[in-house]
């Protein structure tokens, strides 16, 4: 059995994660790769024969009724639509159906297992999906519709299938602000299974043209909108017993969390896992990243945040600044726009300045880290 130290953390056996890390394997051995709705056609002999080879037609949709109605009855029919959060672009697909949700692992070249968040419209419709305790109720009465994700256990007549929530007996459940998204989770009136709609280890989207360049032909279709006002993906709170744990950091600040409902939320210190992939390289651009830089040579490239320069910034090969003025939810907002125009420009490195880590910081400062993490 593969150690999950994370699926411990939150109490969670691991047993019934390699049941459902089997299922996964079975349903995308590339002969049986099909869909109810096609269009997947396979390259011969795949280097990995999990994620097969994959082409299909992807549809650019515009996000008006009829883009919307053609979008949803696409996930009705098990395909893959990448749409809009406020957050960053999600790769939505049918949260209820195991095939629609082996077809979202392969196209994202997800190699591992990792539990994915069902996307729903209403409260009503979390509160079908799982089991909300005071605790859990409070946030969502707080923060939803919005960037944040509450994993609350399974509840007997829910619909989400166990693949989405990679066999575990709890579920990650996020009510989104995004028009777009509500529109299209409502229009298809089923929870969206939705990861960020980059291929696995990349940087994030949240510009359609991300997603376009990361997974065109192997997606049926993308919703194209403007940009992803947060620019980082929701926080992550366990909801599982009486202590609200924070499994990963993101666009709602404990800050804020604790401002509302006078809530700490408990999480790991000292760099441990809190959430799935938190050790492993992650958004991560092709240059390597280095952290914390107070000087840049000619051969790197230097992301900037606030109105203090670094030593050699001037003679980089390429300069950005996350936010000259130094507020930190405009940071957030450029952070994946600028970590893939810098990487474009082949350098050596990426050196980042100095990032606070307090409110949005805190998110900024982990999705840094994970870029810098030495790559498997
Ligand atoms: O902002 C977001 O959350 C974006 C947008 C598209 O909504 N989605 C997103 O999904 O970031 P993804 O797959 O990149 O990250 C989802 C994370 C997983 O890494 C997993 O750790 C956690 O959610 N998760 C989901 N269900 C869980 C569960 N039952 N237990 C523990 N963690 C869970
Ligand atoms: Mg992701």
């Amino acid at each position: 059995m593969v150690p999950v130290p994370w699926l411990n953390f939150i109490g969670i056996s691991t047993q019934t994660h390699d049941k459902a890390q089997r299922s996964l394997r079975r349903l995308t051995r590339p002969t049986h790769f099909s869909t109810d709705a096609g269009t997947v056609t396979k390259k011969s002999s795949p280097a990995n024969p999990d994620l097969g080879g994959i082409t299909r037609d992807t549809k650019r949709l515009v996000p008006d009724h009829r883009g919307l109605d053609e979008a949803a009855s696409l996930l009705k029919s098990g395909q893959l639509v990448a749409f809009p959060t406020e957050t960053v672009y999600g790769l939505g697909a049918d949260a209820t159906n195991p095939q629609a949700i082996a077809a979202l692992y392969a196209a994202k070249g997800r190699p591992q297992f990792n539990p994915l968040i069902a996307h729903i419209a209403d409260h009503a419709d979390a509160e079908r999906e799982g089991r909300f305790n005071p605790l859990a109720l409070e946030l969502a009465k707080a923060f939803w519709p919005g960037p944040l994700t509450l994993v609350v256990p399974r509840s007997e007549n829910g619909t989400v299938c166990d693949l989405t929530c990679a066999g575990l007996d709890s579920v990650g459940l996020r009510f989104p602000s995004h028009p777009i998204a509500r529109a299209l989770i409502e229009k298809a009136g089923r929870p969206i299974a939705a990861p960020s709609a980059n291929r696995s280890g990349h940087i994030s989207p949240t510009e359609s043209d991300h997603v376009w360049s990361d997974l065109s032909g192997r997606i049926d279709a993308l919703i194209e909108a403007y940009a992803s006002p947060v620019g980082v993906e929701s926080t992550i709170i366990a909801c599982l017993d009486t202590t609200p744990r924070l499994l990963r950091h993101g666009g709602i600040t404990q800050e804020e969390i604790f401002e509302k409902t006078g809530l700490r939320l408990h999480s790991m210190e000292g760099g441990a896992v809190i959430a799935p992939g938190m050790l492993d390289s992650h958004y991560a651009p092709d240059a390597r990243v280095r952290l914390n830089a107070q000087s840049v040579t000619a051969a790197e490239a230097v992301l900037l945040f606030g109105p203090v320069s670094i030593e050699g910034a001037d003679h980089a090969k390429a300069r950005l600044n996350l936010s000259p003025r130094g507020d930190l939810t405009e940071a957030a907002a450029h952070l994946y726009d600028y970590l893939r125009r810098l990487d474009r420009i082949g350098c050596q490195a990426i050196a980042i300045a100095p990032i606070p880590d307090h409110g949005l910081g805190a998110a900024i400062n982990d999705r840094l880290r994970r870029a810098a993490a030495p790559r498997s």
